[in-house]
């Protein structure tokens, strides 16, 4: 594998190894695996624990990150996505990208050498899926576990459903008809040692699951379509709150963050004991240099 752009770009065997990595790292960093190395990160959109997360992971493992934020870059505007991969490259030895446009990701990767990683685009979150696993293994040590996705099938949605397939995991995702996963994410998933299925009832989804996962209803880019997905999550049924999760009593709550609570998730879910939250948050930190490590 030389990019990320998708959770499998990555087989089962090399996401578990990257598990392990992240594990090993977390435990212990020396700070002498990536000296000298240069990862520059390209943003379009905004970003608190992508940013944070991918630059800390560089300076703990000797290396440097650098940031290019949309006053800078001018993605597309100043000069082609093309061009500024290739400049970019001459200098980096590993590029990570938070843009709009999934297609625009894939032309950075096309025309550099050096590893690309999707730090989010509209299709995809593969990085969010590696802290997710990383999560899961810590609480439920290992073994396959029931996870409910309830609410929009989204970037995080798709990579969380393929790559928690890859290890065994058994999800059940429950999403407005409009705003399902897709059937390119769906196929991807079915080939898996685990499952991805799709329920029409929220409250049937998250019955009896080990966890229950949500994000954002109207992801960044799609602020013009507020009112209408609002109007279907809400209509739905499809908040995280305590009344869905009595269906689930023993279930822990996963949300990559940010949250936006009284939306998607109430505040008392996000604040309750069943919470990972902010385990999922610093696992951003400790997956990505496992990853990064094994890229590099
Ligand atoms: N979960 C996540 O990607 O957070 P940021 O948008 O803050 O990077
Ligand atoms: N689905 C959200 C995730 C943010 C981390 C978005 O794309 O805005």
């Amino acid at each position: 594998m030389t990019d990320l752009l998708e959770v499998d770009d990555l087989s089962p065997e090399s996401l578990r190894r990257v598990l392990d990595r992240a594990a090993a790292l977390k435990a212990e960093t020396t700070g002498d695996e990536l000296p000298r190395r240069t990862l520059t990160m390209l943003f379009e959109k905004p970003s608190t624990r992508t940013r944070t997360s991918f630059e800390t992971g560089m300076t703990q493992l000797g290396g440097h990150a650098v940031f290019l934020g949309p006053d800078d870059v001018g993605l597309g505007g100043r000069e082609p996505v093309r061009d500024i991969a290739r400049s970019l490259a001459g200098y980096a030895d590993a590029i990570m990208v938070r843009l709009f446009d999934h297609a625009d990701a894939e032309t950075v990767a096309d025309h550099v050498d050096v590893p690309v990683i999707n730090g989010l685009t509209d299709r995809a979150h593969p990085c969010q899926a590696l802290a997710d696993l990383l999560t899961l293994r810590e609480v439920f040590g290992g073994d396959p576990a029931t996870v409910a996705w309830v609410g929009d099938g989204n970037n995080v949605a798709r990579s969380f459903a393929v790559g928690a397939a890859m290890l065994g995991h058994e999800v059940r995702a429950a999403t407005p008809p409009a705003y399902g996963l897709g059937e390119d994410a769906l196929s991807r998933a079915a080939g898996q040692a685990g499952s991805v299925t799709t329920v029409d009832d929220p409250a049937a989804a998250v019955s009896d699951a080990d966890a229950v996962y949500t994000d954002v209803w109207v992801s960044m880019g799609e602020e013009d379509e507020r009112e209408t997905k609002l109007a279907a999550f809400e209509d739905g049924g499809y908040q995280v709150n305590e009344a869905l999760l009595s269906n689930a009593p023993g279930a822990r709550v996963l949300h990559c963050l940010p949250a936006h609570r009284g939306e998607e998730i109430t505040d008392a879910v996000v604040e309750s004991e069943r919470s990972l939250v902010w385990q999922q948050a610093e696992n951003r930190l400790h997956a990505q240099k496992g990853l990064l490590v094994e890229l590099l």
